[in-house]
C-alpha cells in the first residue's frame, strides 16, 4: 500500500505565478486592472473569440449570462450530470430548468433526448462538457437553431477541448469556463465567459460589477473618473488582478499541463479496460481533442456501492472525487421543485455509481499504478 495519501487533485502553481502576483501585490493595484485586461485578452485569443470577460467564479458567469440573455421566466434545458451550479444558476435567474437526459457512453446530453424532451417554452439550451468531452455540437445547434433558442456552453470542464478543430465555447451564443483549484488551470476562483456578441460582452460586464457605467472601477485611478452612473442593479463578481496574476501564467501552460494529463489518462483507460466491474466514459464518434479534465469510472457491481469503494480506497490512501450525482434529485430538486426519479434513468443510474480518479499534471505513472492496482484489489477482495 502507498504509504503517502495520494490526493484527488492538485494545481500546478510555479515560480511564475507567485512573481506575477507579487508584482501586483508590490504595485499597489490588487483589484481589477490592468491584468485582468491583459488576462482577458490572452484568454480571448487562446479560444478564438472577440470578446472574453473575466468573474470570480463560472458559478457567476453563468449566472449573469442567464441574466444577461433574458430568460426569465423561461424554460432553459440542460443536463442532470452537472455541478448544480449551472441549474442554481438558471433558479437563481428565475429559469424552469428541464432535463434532457444523457447518452450512457460518452455521458454527454443526448441530442436525442433533447428534441425529446423539448417543448415552445424552451429558450435556451446548455450543454456541459462533461469531463472535457465536447457535447455533439453540430446536432444541438442544428435544434437550437430549428427551435430559434440560445445555446450557452458550459466550458467549467473544458480549457483545451476541441470540437472539429475549434475549441469549445466557440460554438453557442457565450461558453463559461472555470479556473476553481481542480480544474485544468487555476486562478485561485475565477471565471470566464467568451462570446462573439459585442452586446452580450457589455451587457456581462455591466452585471459584473454593479451596473457601473463603462469603467467606473478606475474610479480611484487617475485615468478614471470618480462619478458613476448605475444602468442596471448588477452583482459584485469581477475577477481580481491578484486572480489574474495566476492566470495569465496558468494559460501559457494549459496545453502541457493537459499533455501530462492525458498520459496519466491513457494509462488508466489501458490498465482498466478490461475490468468488468466497472465501465469508462467513451469517445464520441466525432473529431475532438480532451483535455481530461476528469477521469471518471462506473462502478456496474450491485452488490457493493461507489461510496463504500471511496471509503475503502481512501484506506489505501487513495483521494477520489464525486462528479457528479444527478442534480435533479438533490433534495431542494425533489422536495421544493417537485423533480422525480425517473425523469433521466441514464443520468440518474450514472449519478450513484460514478466517481473521479486522481488526476492532474503533476501526477507520476508511478502514483497511477498505485490507483489501478488499488482498486483492482477492492474490486477482488470486495
Ligand atoms: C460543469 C460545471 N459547471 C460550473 C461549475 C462552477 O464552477 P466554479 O466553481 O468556477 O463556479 C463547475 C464547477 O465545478 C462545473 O463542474
Amino acid at each position: 500500500m502507498r504509504e503517502k495519501f495520494l490526493p484527488f487533485c492538485l494545481p500546478e502553481i510555479g515560480e511564475e505565478e507567485i512573481q506575477e502576483v507579487a508584482d501586483s501585490m508590490r504595485s499597489g493595484w490588487i483589484t481589477t486592472g490592468p491584468k485582468v485586461k491583459r488576462f482577458e485578452d490572452d484568454f480571448a485569443m487562446f479560444v478564438g473569440r472577440r470578446n472574453a470577460v473575466a468573474v470570480n467564479s463560472a458559478t457567476a458567469g453563468l449566472h449573469i449570462t442567464y441574466a444577461a440573455c433574458d430568460l426569465k421566466g423561461k424554460k432553459v434545458m440542460t443536463t442532470p450530470l452537472t455541478f448544480a451550479a449551472t441549474v442554481n444558476m438558471l433558479l437563481a435567474t428565475g429559469c424552469e430548468p428541464v432535463f434532457a437526459d444523457i447518452d450512457p457512453r460518452t455521458l454527454n446530453i443526448d441530442p436525442r433526448q433533447v428534441e425529446e424532451k423539448w417543448d415552445d417554452d424552451v429558450a435556451a439550451v446548455v450543454p456541459v462538457h462533461f469531463a472535457g468531452v465536447p457535447c455533439d455540437m453540430d446536432a444541438i445547434l442544428r435544434i437550437a437553431r430549428m427551435k430559434n433558442a440560445l445555446v450557452i456552453e458550459d466550458c467549467a470542464h473544458a480549457v483545451g477541448t476541441y470540437y472539429k478543430g475549434r475549441h469549445a465555447g466557440t460554438f453557442g451564443l457565450a461558453g463559461v469556463f472555470s479556473f476553481h483549484p481542480i480544474k485544468n488551470m487555476t486562478t485561485g476562483e475565477g471565471g470566464m465567459v467568451v462570446t462573439e456578441n459585442d452586446e452580450l460582452a457589455e451587457s456581462l460586464r455591466l452585471l459584473r460589477f454593479h451596473g457601473m457605467d463603462k469603467d467606473a472601477w478606475k474610479r480611484y485611478d487617475r485615468s478614471g473618473k470618480a462619478t458613476y452612473d448605475i444602468i442596471l442593479p448588477g452583482f459584485k463578481y469581477n475577477m481580481l488582478d491578484l486572480q489574474a496574476a495566476i492566470g495569465i501564467h496558468q494559460l501559457k501552460k494549459v496545453r502541457s499541463f493537459n499533455e501530462k494529463r492525458r498520459e496519466i489518462a491513457l494509462f488508466y483507460r489501458e490498465n482498466l479496460k478490461d475490468v468488468e466491474q466497472i465501465a469508462l466514459q467513451e469517445d464520441p464518434g466525432y473529431d475532438f481533442v480532451h483535455p481530461w479534465h476528469l477521469f471518471v469510472v462506473i462502478l456496474r457491481t450491485e452488490d457493493f456501492g461507489r461510496d463504500e469503494m471511496i471509503e475503502r480506497l481512501k484506506e489505501k490512501n487513495i483521494g477520489t472525487g464525486i462528479h457528479f450525482p444527478a442534480v435533479h434529485l438533490f433534495k431542494y430538486y425533489t422536495e421544493k421543485l417537485g423533480y422525480t426519479k425517473g425523469l433521466c434513468p441514464n443520468a440518474e443510474y450514472v449519478g450513484e455509481r460514478i466517481f473521479s480518479l486522481p488526476l492532474y499534471p503533476n501526477m507520476t505513472l508511478d502514483d497511477a499504478k498505485d490507483v489501478v492496482e488499488a482498486l483492482k484489489d477492492v474490486l477482488a477482495n470486495k
